[in-house]
C-alpha cells in the first residue's frame, strides 16, 4: 500500500513517516512538502534513501503537482499534516496561513474526488476550539464543543475542517478528521513553546514567557499523537471528529520551571514578556470518543517524554542550532526583542 504524507518534513508529520515505516514493513511513504522556513530535508535524513520512501518537493496548493502525484502514485491513504502551525506568525502573517491550510487542504479534497482514495484524514488541532476558563477546570473540548476559533491559524484550520465535512457529505469522500492537543517531542522547530524553552536554557539565554505564565496547555507525545491517526485511519468512521489528547493540563510556568530544573539550570533566566494577542487561555481535550470506539490510550507519561525530547535536543545540536543561527534569528529579534 501507498500512503502520500503531507507535510511531512515539519515535526508531527516526520515523526509519523518514522512511525509509519517502522510499523508497516511492505508500506511505501510519499511524503508531499514544500519545505518551508519549518520543513527541512535534514530531518528526515534517516529515511531520505530507503527504497520505500519517496520526497517530492512541492506546494498542496499547486493543483496540478497534486494531481499529477495523485495519478502516478494512486495512494489509499492521504494524510494532511501539511500547515502553516505557528499562531505567532499568523497574527503578523496571516495571508499564508488561509492559503496553505485552507486552499491547499481544497486542492487535496479535490484531487481524492477525482482519483479516489481509500481514506484522506485531516489533522486539525483543538486550537478550533478557543479556549477554557482557567477557574472552570471540569471543562473540557469534546467534539461537540462549538468551533470559537482566537487567531487566525486557528480559523484556517477550522474552515478547512468544515470544507472536509462537506466533502464527506457532498461528495462522499472517506475522510475523517483528528483534533490534538499540544504536542511535543524529537524534530520540533525552535520557535515552539517547549524547544524554544530547551534551546534558550542550553544557551543560557533568557527564556521569554508571555503574560503571567499561568496560561494552560494539555501536552501529548508525538508519538501517541501518531498512533491515533493509525487507529484513525484503520478504523474510524467515515466523517467523525476524533479529539486526542492525554488529560496533561500544564500551566507554562511550570513547564518552564520543569524543564529548568531537568537541564539544572538556573529560574533566574524566566523573562515575563508581553502576553501573545488573544492569547487563549486553557485548552484541554476529552479524548473519550477516540479511547471508547478505538481503544487509543496515551502511552507515555510527560516526565518520561520530556526526559526523550530533551535528550533528543541534547544529541542533536546540529539540527537546531543551523535553524537559529540562520533567518530564525530575524524572526527572534522581531518577536522577543523589544518586548
Ligand atoms: N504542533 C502541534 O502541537 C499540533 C497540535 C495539533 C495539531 N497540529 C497540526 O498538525 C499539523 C503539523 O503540525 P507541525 O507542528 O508538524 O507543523 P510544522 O510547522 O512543524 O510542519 C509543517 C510542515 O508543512 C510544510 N508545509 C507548509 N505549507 C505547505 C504547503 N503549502 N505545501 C506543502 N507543504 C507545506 C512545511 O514545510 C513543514 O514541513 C498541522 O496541520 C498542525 O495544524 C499541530
Amino acid at each position: 500500500m501507498t500512503i502520500l504524507v503531507t507535510g511531512g518534513a515539519g515535526f508531527i508529520g516526520s515523526n509519523f513517516i518514522f512511525y509509519w515505516l517502522d510499523k508497516h514493513p511492505g508500506d511505501r511513504v510519499v511524503c508531499l512538502d514544500k519545505l518551508t522556513y519549518a520543513g527541512s530535508l535534514s530531518t528526515l535524513k534517516s529515511v531520505m534513501d530507503r527504497p520505500d520512501f519517496r520526497f517530492v518537493k512541492g506546494d498542496i496548493c499547486d493543483k496540478g503537482l497534486v494531481l499529477g502525484l495523485f495519478r502516478e502514485e494512486r495512494p489509499e491513504y492521504v494524510i494532511n499534516f501539511a500547515a502553516e502551525s505557528h499562531v505567532d506568525r499568523s497574527i503578523t502573517g496571516p495571508e499564508v496561513f488561509l492559503q496553505s491550510n485552507y486552499i491547499g487542504t481544497a486542492v487535496l479534497l479535490e484531487a481524492c474526488r477525482e482519483c479516489g482514495v481509500g481514506r484522506y484524514h485531516q489533522v486539525s488541532t483543538d486550537e478550533v476550539y478557543g479556549d477554557l476558563p482557567l477557574d472552570r477546570p471540569d471543562l473540557f473540548f469534546t467534539e461537540d464543543t462549538p468551533l470559537h476559533t482566537s487567531s487566525p491559524y486557528s480559523a484556517s484550520k477550522a474552515a478547512a475542517d468544515l470544507l472536509v465535512q462537506s466533502y464527506v457529505r457532498t461528495y462522499g469522500i472517506s475522510a475523517t478528521i483528528s483534533r490534538c492537543s499540544n504536542n511535543y517531542g524529537p524534530c520540533q522547530f525552535p520557535e515552539k513553546f517547549i524547544p524554544l524553552m530547551v534551546i534558550n536554557a542550553l544557551n543560557d539565554e533568557p527564556l521569554p514567557v508571555y503574560g503571567d505564565g499561568l496560561n494552560v496547555r494539555d501536552w501529548l507525545f508525538v508519538e501517541d499523537h501518531c498512533r491515533a491517526i493509525e487507529l484513525i485511519l484503520q478504523k474510524g468512521r467515515i466523517g467523525e471528529i476524533y479529539n486526542v489528547g492525554g488529560h496533561n493540563e500544564w500551566r507554562n510556568i511550570d513547564v518552564v520551571k520543569l524543564i529548568l530544573a531537568k537541564l539544572g539550570k538556573p529560574e533566574s533566566l524566566i523573562r515575563y514578556v508581553e502576553d501573545r494577542k488573544g492569547h487563549d487561555r486553557r485548552y484541554a481535550i476529552d479524548p473519550g470518543k477516540i479511547c471508547d470506539e478505538l481503544g487509543w490510550l496515551p502511552e507515555t507519561g510527560f516526565e518520561d517524554g520530556l526526559g526523550w525530547t530533551l535528550r533528543w535536543y541534547l544529541d542533536n545540536r546540529p539540527w537546531w542550532g543551523d535553524i537559529v543561527s540562520g533567518e530564525y534569528r530575524e524572526y527572534y529579534e522581531m518577536m522577543y526583542g523589544g518586548r
